[in-house]
């Protein structure tokens, strides 16, 4: 493991992994341990899910038994779409994993983003109203840096009063219309874990590296972050 490590909210432990498959193995490994030691400290365990392509597999690896009465599920994000369309960070971990297992459906809690941007992020904020530190947040990164819905050069929600839910109109990643947890709302979290594969994210990755600004150094929880990439998207000799 590689760490830019001041061992403070802003750390980045880098854990390079052999490939996509090995990324997701690591991953769900974590995840179950993770919600095996929330429900045994606290008797339940508070996960965030990411949306995109990456987790999918991961979420269908998740399908395996275990104890759902425990796991309350919340999302990072949602595209501004239908509730029943495909293209939904929610419909994605429905189709992977959620339908498949039986997690008491008041368990899952979807932005409901059908709603359009503001009324979702008003109505998730209350959603959250309560609802302590995060055990478990799971990202994605995008090629630009982002993750969530928080995108460069606009309102990533840092300051420490920023709502829990942002609304987002503009976002270059179809659809425009989009709800994102804020950066202040997704560090308030035990652990966070990115998960980044693909050639295409070698740019975000160096310029994350090499100190860039980006919406994925704007999530500093107290443990820092760690982030499963592909090795081959890390310098020669890191991994
Ligand atoms: C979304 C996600 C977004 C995603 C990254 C990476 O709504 O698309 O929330 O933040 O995690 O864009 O996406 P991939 O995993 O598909 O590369």
């Amino acid at each position: 493991m590689d760490t830019h490590d001041d061992g403070g909210p802003g750390s980045v432990h880098w854990i390079g992994v052999a490939d996509a498959q090995a990324m997701r193995q690591v991953a769900y490994r974590r995840i179950l341990d993770a919600a095996r030691h929330a429900i045994q400290r606290r008797g339940r365990f508070l996960i965030v899910l990411a949306g995109g392509n990456t987790p999918r597999e991961v979420y269908r690896m998740l399908r395996a038994d275990t104890d759902w009465s425990r796991w309350q599920v919340y999302f990072g994000d949602e595209r501004c779409l239908p509730a029943d369309d495909a293209e939904r960070n929610s419909s994605m971990a429905a189709d992977a994993w959620l339908d498949h297992v039986p997690i008491p459906r008041d368990q899952v809690h979807a932005i409901p983003a059908e709603l359009g941007a503001s009324a979702a992020a008003r109505a998730y904020a209350e959603t959250l109203r309560g609802v302590g530190d995060f055990d478990f947040v799971l990202l994605g990164l995008g090629e630009d840096g982002h993750t969530a819905s928080l995108f460069p050069g606009r309102d990533w929600g840092i300051a420490a009063d920023a709502p829990d839910a942002l609304p987002v109109f503009d976002a270059p990643k179809p659809p425009p219309q989009r709800v994102s947890l804020s950066a202040t709302r997704l560090s308030r979290t035990r652990g966070v874990l990115f998960l980044v594969a693909g050639e295409a994210k070698r740019g975000a990755v160096a310029q994350w590296r090499s100190g860039a600004d980006m919406p994925a150094r704007a999530i500093q929880p107290e443990t820092g972050v760690d982030v499963l990439v592909e090795s081959m998207l890390l310098p020669v000799g890191v991994n």
